[in-house]
């Protein structure tokens, strides 16, 4: 039987996380250690926030409390460079699931320098290097945030420079891909500075209410910022459905069947069309570097509600 969302459904939702938790702790899963500033975030938290066509969003958890949004800020940069450049984009990023980590240099090597979709590590890089031409570092970074906040309808929204720092100083495999895209010609900029760029947005820092809010130009609704064209917002959750899992791109839309973006930083944004946009946080993470305990709330949510698409 279908359920009804509510703040109840929500609150009981969170309840019983932290009772799974209780009884096993190890349900949280760990942060992300490759990235120093993130290692040390405690796990056991947990928010979630919905946000529907008639403007009203409906939270629970540790809702105000802001994190890094990490990967999930592609979907921001892809955005604004499908608009910038059209298509275009695809002479130099594939559209196809990798099936492998979202770091790996595998398939560049194979594939000649052509990313398999915008969302893996090297197809984000390209994507931040169409944004930069043109212009300075700070200014592809200024449009960035300005759309975000504009897609989110709050300015209270920043980047964490001391995470990006902290990033750029391990940033090893990042600097290999940019430079293996640069060898091929897929590259437009200096590595670093388009790997500054790309380190400042995956430091963005929102909360769950603001994520939610920020994920509706994508849902199709009416009344809220039309950022994008319609055209384009299909072929985002497209590529959201097919690749924004990464390596668990397949199991997620088997287990909640939602086109949805993941971050190392814990969260997850999730679009259920033409009803609304979901956000979820919990640094724990999976295997493949997404939140542990936001995909097992994201499956029950859409099969407790009905939402999902199949
Ligand atoms: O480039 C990186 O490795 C990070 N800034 C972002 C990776 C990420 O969020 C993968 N998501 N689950």
């Amino acid at each position: 039987m279908t359920r009804e969302l509510s703040k109840d459904y929500l609150d009981q939702l969170v309840a019983d996380v932290h009772a799974l938790a209780a009884d096993d702790p190890n349900v949280w899963g760990a942060p992300a250690s490759y990235i120093p500033e993130l290692a040390h975030i405690d796990p056991a938290q947990f928010a979630i926030s919905v946000a529907l066509e008639d403007g009203m969003i409906l939270s629970a958890g540790d809702c105000d409390v802001p994190f890094s949004i990490q990967s999930i800020s592609k979907v921001f940069t892809l955005s604004i460079a499908l608009g910038r450049v059209g298509d275009t984009l695809w002479r130099r990023v594939g559209r196809e699931p990798s099936g492998n980590p979202f770091d790996s240099v595998m398939k560049l090597e194979q594939e000649k320098g052509k990313p398999r979709n915008p969302f893996i590590n090297a197809g984000a890089i390209v994507t931040t290097d169409a944004l930069l031409s043109g212009h300075a570092p700070k200014e592809a970074l200024s449009e960035i945030i300005h759309f975000v906040r504009a897609a989110a309808e709050d300015d209270d929204i920043h980047i964490n420079k001391t995470v990006a720092a902290s990033e750029k100083a391990t940033g090893y495999r990042n600097l290999a891909l940019a430079h293996y895209l640069r060898s091929y010609g897929n590259l437009d900029n200096e590595p670093d500075f388009t790997l500054g760029v790309y380190y400042h947005q995956c430091a963005i820092e929102m909360t769950t209410v603001q994520l939610a809010r920020a994920g509706r130009f994508l849902a199709s609704l009416n009344d809220v910022p039309k950022l994008i064209a319609p055209a384009k917002v299909r072929s985002l959750n497209a590529l959201m459905m097919t690749c924004g899992q990464y390596d668990g791109s397949g199991e997620f839309a088997f287990r909640v069947g939602l086109p949805s973006k993941s971050g190392v930083g814990g969260g997850l944004l999730v679009i259920v069309p033409h009803r609304g946009s979901i956000a979820i946080w919990s640094p724990g993470l999976d295997s493949h570097g997404n939140s542990l305990m936001g995909t097992y709330a994201a499956e029950r949510l859409s099969r407790d509600l009905g939402w999902g698409v199949f």
